[in-house]
């Protein structure tokens, strides 16, 4: 039934991007409102902050319908219906359960904007149920749920975008263009850094009941069944392993994404070393590490991670940035501004490489809907794919691994799917799911 409305949805693009009708059709009528057989309708799970940023990037193009919304916490849930209602003047189903919300038949795509321990097994249900699928990121909260997300893609043959939305930005594509077209000589050296206040947690708050109107055991889902939490709940989760990886997860998958693509790495790493600590002076509501020094050696150049939570400053006056170091130029990046620092020649007294400067960057959010959406029609591969969600997640997760077991080198063996030098890591592969959840077998 859905494939028979994506098939449609296919073919009328294929159609209205025929030479033959556009030189026939004046300008006016093909560039008009989208016709309804051409609309994408999407749903939402998990409406708090993020994915409702998604939803709204999606919308923002004409094709696109909202037809459903769920999230578990009734106050979000109504908030967001209304904002729906409106800002786009539409009127989606609400649902608290993305079981029964994935039983309405005319959803094309779903947009997974939950906290990362839910990202695995919504995918698949979305899968499942023949959605396309927009996962947030990091895209899965562990290294086999992002190997069960790969092969379940590549089984579904759904499309699938991980919201790493770099991928899709103007300044990163640039930045890759200038790095693969040897514009500042051999890549040597990729420095990352982020340093954010959020990142320590906010302060210890005692736990509290349930809020009203909230399914605390659907949020939970498949994690450990623990006390409410105020710390452990909208926004503040990803400091707690069970939910997210902290702030190395968290921007980590982002910025490492652009070393990766640097060199088009889609593997997990073969080697991680990992400094952890925490540092900050103050007890904060967190589990993960405040303080991290990571590096990733590949064949012929390095990545270098390094976090520090509780700061907003940090290496050429930014809190995050990327510096792609090459033996003619240093390019500085985020994800505003560009700038390439030429080495000098002193043989022949000129720069070894042009200086560039870009500072009209901006968040590509919109762009990567864009490119979901495009693909949703042809079919085509997006431009996140869940192999590139995967290699970047698995290069932090690896890390925090590290980390949390105290093996400052780990070895990954990819093929065999495990630590050779670390038993206690390799009981880190897999998370345990809760009961009644299972994780999916593929
Ligand atoms: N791409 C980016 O730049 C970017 C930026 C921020 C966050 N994110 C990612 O977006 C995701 C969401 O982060 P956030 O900061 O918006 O979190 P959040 O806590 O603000 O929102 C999560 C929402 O999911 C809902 N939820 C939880 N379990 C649910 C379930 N079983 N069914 C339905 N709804 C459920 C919560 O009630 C909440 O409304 C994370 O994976 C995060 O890493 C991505």
């Amino acid at each position: 039934m859905e494939s028979t409305r994506r098939t449609f949805i296919k073919k009328s693009a294929i159609t209205s991007t025929g030479i033959g009708l556009v030189s026939i059709i004046p300008s006016h009528v093909w560039a008009a409102k989208t016709a309804p057989s051409d609309k994408i309708n999407v749903a939402l799970i998990g409406c708090h902050s993020m994915g409702f940023g998604d939803l709204q990037n999606h919308l923002g193009y004409s094709e696109v319908n909202c037809v459903a919304l769920c999230d578990v916490d009734d106050t979000t849930l109504n908030k967001r219906a209304a904002e729906v209602r409106d800002k786009f003047n539409q009127t989606p189903k609400l649902y608290k359960d993305f079981r029964k919300m994935l039983e309405q038949k005319d959803i094309d795509a779903v947009i997974i904007g939950t906290p990362d321990h839910w990202h695995c097994l919504m995918m698949v249900y979305c899968l499942e149920a023949g959605k396309d699928v927009y996962v947030e990121k990091p895209m899965g909260n562990s290294i086999e749920e992002c190997n069960i997300m790969v092969r379940a893609a590549k089984k579904h043959n759904q499309i699938v975008q991980v919201g790493q939305q770099q991928r899709s930005g103007f300044l990163f594509n640039k930045a890759m263009e200038l790095i693969k077209t040897g514009k500042i000589g051999n890549l040597r050296k990729v420095n990352i850094w982020a340093n954010f206040e959020y990142g320590v947690g906010p302060e210890i708050v005692p736990d509290s009941p349930v809020p009203e109107g909230v399914d605390y055991d659907m949020w939970l889902g498949p994690a450990p069944k623990r006390p409410f939490n105020a710390n452990r709940f909208h926004g503040s989760w990803r400091h707690f392993w069970d939910y997210g990886g902290g702030l190395a997860s968290d921007w980590g998958v982002h910025l490492v994404d652009m070393g990766l693509w640097a060199k088009d790495i889609v593997n997990a790493p073969d080697k991680v070393l990992t400094y952890g600590d925490n540092t900050f002076p103050e007890k904060r509501a967190r589990e993960t590490f405040d303080t991290m020094s990571i590096c990733y050696p590949k064949n012929d150049f390095v990545i270098n991670y390094d976090l520090t939570a509780g700061l907003q400053h940090g290496p050429w006056d930014m809190p995050y940035g990327i510096a792609f170091i090459g033996d003619h130029a240093t390019m500085v990046t985020d994800r505003n501004k560009l700038t390439a620092y030429p080495e000098f020649d002193n043989k022949s007294k000129k720069l070894k490489a042009e200086e560039y400067k870009f500072t009209e960057g901006k968040e590509s959010h919109s762009e990567h809907a864009r490119n979901f959406l495009d693909c949703i029609k042809s079919r085509n591969t997006p431009v996140c794919t869940p192999e590139i969600g995967r290699a970047a997640a698995l290069h932090v997760h690896i890390a925090n691994i590290a980390a949390r077991v105290g093996e400052p080198v780990l070895l990954w063996d990819d093929a065999k799917n495990k630590f050779t030098n670390s038993e206690a890591a390799n009981q880190l592969i897999t998370p345990v799911y809760r009961k009644p959840w299972s994780l999916p077998k593929y």
